[in-house]
């Protein structure tokens, strides 16, 4: 799958594609990201992207000529191309799981105060928003919505199960994982967890998922197997160990 990330901060976006399980998914060829500066597209000998509101007002906006110059110089035949901004669709994991089917993703990062908005009306096939909070600029928002996206792509994980038994990946929090020392500062791991009993330990897991998810996330509670990325059955893979 491709990414292109269209940005007026490419440092910004540089180093989270450069390493760690997407950087090694970028060198193994499962996927491939291209960052590109939109100043590049942008007017005159000061690069200037945005201008003053019309209608009066504080900040910049991002102007739609810059932007449409750089979506038709990245998009090509594939791309698909998605707005990051605060007021967009809220991005969840069932949308990565849509995501994740496509070939190419063209993210593009609104900056400043705002961006016009004949870029949203006629430029993008959708709007995404990583959360009810406006952070400086969409950079951050559109790697997560990559990472979460990338993470999808067979081959990326080494351990497909982990994908599986995650949390939302059944419409529930995940359940917790515990690993050695057994006994720590008198914390001890639960005992169904040591008993070697694979039915009262699946059990556990999906009645821990529940309970978590009812005192957590109680808005997510009796949706279960709604995002489910892994076919119809909600209950698919659960009890098997995640790691
Ligand atoms: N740009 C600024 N804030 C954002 C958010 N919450 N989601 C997506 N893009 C953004």
């Amino acid at each position: 799958m491709r990414f292109d990330l269209i940005t007026l901060h490419p440092e910004i976006c540089a180093a989270p594609v450069q390493h760690s399980i997407i950087g090694r998914a970028r060198d193994a060829g499962h996927i491939s990201v291209a960052v590109h500066d939109m100043r590049r597209w942008a007017i005159g000998r000061h690069r200037q992207a945005d201008d003053t509101p019309y209608g009066g007002g504080s900040g910049m906006v991002l102007r739609v000529d810059v932007v449409d110059r750089a979506i038709d110089a990245v998009r090509g035949e594939t791309g698909h191309v998605v707005l990051m901004e605060p007021s967009g669709v809220p991005f969840t994991q069932r949308q990565a799981v849509r995501l994740a089917s496509l070939e190419h993703l063209v993210f593009v990062c609104g900056h400043y105060e705002g961006i016009d908005d004949r870029v949203r009306q006629h430029l993008v096939d959708e709007t995404l928003s990583i959360g009810d909070y406006v952070l400086t600029g969409g950079e951050l928002a559109a790697l997560v919505v990559l990472d979460a996206v990338a993470r999808l792509i067979p081959g990326v994980l080494g351990n497909a199960d982990s994908i599986k038994d995650e949390s939302f990946s059944h419409g529930l929090l995940e359940y917790p994982h515990f690993t050695r020392p057994r006994s720590y500062r008198g914390w001890d791991v639960p005992g169904v967890l040591i008993s070697g009993h694979h039915a009262r330990i699946a059990r556990w897991r999906k009645e821990q998922a529940r309970l978590r998810t009812l005192a957590i996330r109680p808005d997510l509670a009796g949706q279960e197997g709604s995002a489910s990325h892994a076919g119809k059955d909600p209950d698919s893979g659960v009890g098997e160990p995640s790691a």
